[in-house]
């Protein structure tokens, strides 16, 4: 089994790439194989259908488009930006969609992360992400809640690891819940 995992915040400290990583690391310790690609603000171009329809699509976005075609499901943590889903993930996933005939998504089996250093918890960009991926891509997004978390700074030691044994085991949980999905084929 193979997921490819990416976060929706381009910032290279990003909390979200943080618990990625423990996200990745509980994969691994499942026997999934982990791809990992890390969004920042040079991966790829504004958006522009001008390319789509002339058949230039940009080098990394074919790249990726393959790296999704070739996953088993893709996992994506990501932040809100304005109680949605931030500009440069919409951007990525507008990128992989087109044209609509080879969007890699299709029956693509994803799941949903994000955290915040405040109250928010994501809830907002969630809805948003699932509604882009469930509805648009026609992927199959993970039954049940996205794995959240508010005020994660204080949740987190200097290593980037959970303090407490009982945060880490929510992710733990989260992550077989998908894997319990991936084995069902
Ligand atoms: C443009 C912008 C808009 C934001 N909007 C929200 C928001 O709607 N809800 C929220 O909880 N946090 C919001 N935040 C705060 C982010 O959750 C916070 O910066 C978070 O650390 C970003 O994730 P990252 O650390 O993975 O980059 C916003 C931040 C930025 C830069």
């Amino acid at each position: 089994m193979n997921v490819l995992c990416f976060a929706g915040s381009t910032r290279a400290e990003s909390l979200n790439k943080k618990v990625l990583k423990l996200a990745e690391a509980e994969l691994q310790r499942l026997g999934v194989t982990v791809d990992s690609f890390d969004l920042t603000d040079a991966s790829v171009p504004v958006f522009l259908d001008d390319l789509v329809q002339a058949g230039k699509i940009p080098q990394p976005v074919l790249d990726l488009k393959e790296r999704v075609r070739k996953a088993d499901a893709v996992l994506i943590c990501t932040p809100e930006y304005n109680y949605s889903v931030p500009g440069p993930l919409k951007n990525l996933l507008d990128w992989l969609s087109r044209p609509p005939k080879d969007n890699p998504f299709k029956g693509k089996l994803t799941a949903q992360m994000g955290v915040t250093g405040g109250m928010g918890g994501t809830l907002q960009a969630q809805n948003a992400l699932r509604h882009v991926l469930g509805v648009a891509l026609f992927a199959w997004v993970l039954p049940g809640p996205a794995y959240t978390w508010a005020k994660v700074m204080d949740k987190l030691d200097p290593s980037g690891a959970f303090k407490e044994a009982a945060d880490q085991k929510q992710l733990a949980d989260f992550i077989e819940r998908l894997v319990g999905e991936l084995k069902k084929g």
